[in-house]
């Protein structure tokens, strides 16, 4: 009997990504050869039989997207510190370690205590219980190193009068850091189909145009689509993901759905 899975509302929305990635692993030809995220399905005792393809495998490119940047912080920065905010049963600590970053995974309570059960802290890894929405996980931020924030598929679940106070309050606090997360505009958010949802939970925030966000000190350095991912990085995806990423980045909604890369650069 595998792990039961009692999780809120949104933090449910966590098996899609998790899910996705297991499937992948499963294929013969893989995005991201996360083996590790399908040893953590056949641990839980939850029936995923539900889930649609096209959800779980946008997941898994956007995951794709995610590691880039992270990649390419830690070849800059090897010692860097990242910090995941809204972490689920991410894998990507052991995607991506170098032997060398430091790393703190966050969630919700529920997320973290099933995190628990299937990962350990070490003395480079840890985890976390906290909310991006409140400040007391800033102390946890080691900003004597570079740093790099990840929140990914957890602002959309909020109102924009939620997500834009948070970010000004992150960008001030961590000025100089890089802060990625996914932006959906509003065709995505208004044309959810909620009947044939995965799970209950959906977007509320709608961001058309991430340059927008400069207001609350976030400056883009890299912004892409399912239209268009970074174009080294798609090169090494299987044939079949390079093309139904293509279709899927036609739909006029998912063309608003996008995966940026900021720095923190509040006003002086
Ligand atoms: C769609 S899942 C994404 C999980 C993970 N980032 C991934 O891509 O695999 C949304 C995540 O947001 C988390 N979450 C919801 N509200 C949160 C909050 N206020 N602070 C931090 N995480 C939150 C949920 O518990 C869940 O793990």
């Amino acid at each position: 009997m595998g792990e039961a899975v009692d999780l809120g509302k949104v933090q449910e929305t966590l098996l899609i990504p998790l899910y996705g990635r297991a499937r992948d692993a499963r294929r013969k030809r893989s995005v991201l050869h996360d083996t590790r995220a399908a040893e953590i399905v056949d641990g839980l005792d939850y029936d995923f039989s539900t889930f649609r393809l096209p959800n779980t495998h946008g997941s898994v490119w956007r995951a794709a997207i995610f590691d880039g940047f992270v990649r390419d912080f830690l070849a800059d920065h090897p010692d860097g510190f990242v910090a995941d905010l809204g972490c689920g049963l991410s894998t990507r600590f052991d995607r991506l370690d170098n032997g060398r970053l430091t790393w703190l995974d966050m969630d919700l309570a529920d997320t973290i205590e099933l995190r628990r059960k299937f990962v350990s802290d070490t003395d480079r890894y840890t985890m976390r219980v906290g909310s991006i929405l409140d400040t007391d996980w800033y102390e946890a931020i080691d900003m004597s190193k570079p740093v790099l924030l990840l929140s990914e598929a957890v602002l959309l679940y909020f109102p924009s009068e939620q997500v834009t106070p948070v970010l000004q309050s992150i960008s001030t606090a961590f000025g100089g850091a890089l802060f990625a997360f996914d932006t959906a505009g509003t065709l995505m958010v208004q044309g959810q189909d909620r009947s044939h949802r995965d799970v209950p939970a959906q977007f509320y925030w709608a961001c058309d145009d991430p340059a927008d966000l400069q207001r609350y000190g976030l400056t883009v350095k890299e912004s892409y689509s399912f239209t268009e991912p970074p174009a080294d990085l798609a090169r090494g995806w299987p044939l079949l993901d390079r093309l139904g990423n293509k279709v899927v980045g036609r739909f006029p909604m998912s063309k608003t759905y996008r995966f940026n890369l900021f720095e923190c650069t509040p006003a002086r």
